[in-house]
């Protein structure tokens, strides 16, 4: 399996409207993007740590961006195959390069899709996943309950979501607080107060099980939501 440019080709059912703001934010900062948000996007490298996929296992990041991700997971755990949808067509020019400067091109594969509507099979022949992981993109995407659904749908039986995002930073001085949020509502980041609530529901209706953690003050939340074996008969 490779990542071709081709890929990311044209195609006339593209969601234009997310992929043009994804691609006005990122179009220069994707540049800098890997150097710049090691030092904030905390939590990235325990979520991947905590992966531990078995051998064979598929594992999707919706919301890939740069690729910094999947390359530091398949290298962490080299006998998974991974796979990665963005909506901005400049972060995945990154993710694909990125992908081929580490020699990962069979273990990787990168498509354009939106997190909120994705067809697994017809982007990589792939129905459904072991583990999707979603690193601080649900608060960057205004339907992001969809993406919890949607991602959730792509799961197996069995299978784990796994996810960090902002926090609301509920035990960081409120100074530091105001300053943050200030910063990150001119990325057109908003901290997602709702998703364990969110998720909570989620677990009761597909009888799943739900980890939750606010850790570093508050300044992110991770979640592991693990599907029953069995789906829940109605
Ligand atoms: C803050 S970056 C996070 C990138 C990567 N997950 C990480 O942890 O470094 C958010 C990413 O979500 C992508 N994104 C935004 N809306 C999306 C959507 N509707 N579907 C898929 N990806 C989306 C952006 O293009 C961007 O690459």
């Amino acid at each position: 399996m490779s990542a071709y440019s081709s890929d990311i080709g044209a195609d006339t059912s593209w969601p234009t409207e997310a992929t043009r703001r994804m691609n006005r934010m990122y179009r220069w900062q994707r540049h800098i993007y890997d150097g710049t948000r090691r030092y904030y996007l905390l939590g990235r490298d325990q979520l991947i740590a905590g992966l531990r996929p078995s051998a064979g296992a598929s594992v999707l990041e919706i919301g890939c961006g740069t690729g910094r991700n999947l390359v530091a997971a398949a290298r962490l755990h080299p006998d998974a195959r991974f796979f990665g949808i963005d909506v901005s067509t400049e972060m995945l020019t990154s993710a694909i390069s990125a992908i081929s400067r580490r020699g990962l091109t069979d273990r990787i594969r990168v498509a354009h899709g939106d997190g909120t509507v994705f067809d697994p099979q017809a982007l990589f022949g792939v129905p459904s996943f072991d583990h999707v992981m979603i690193s601080y993109s649900l608060s960057m995407i205004p339907d992001w309950r969809r993406v919890l659904q949607a991602a959730a749908s792509h799961l197996k039986p069995g299978g784990r979501l796994h996810i960090v995002d902002f926090g609301n930073q509920e035990r960081l001085p409120d100074i530091a607080r105001a300053l943050l949020q200030r910063w990150l509502a001119l990325f057109d980041v908003t901290p997602r107060d709702d998703l364990e609530r969110e998720l909570s529901a989620m677990a009761d209706t597909a009888g799943a099980n739900l980890k939750f953690e606010r850790p570093f003050r508050g300044y992110a939340q991770c979640a592991v939501l693990t599907l029953p074996p069995e789906p829940r008969t109605p």
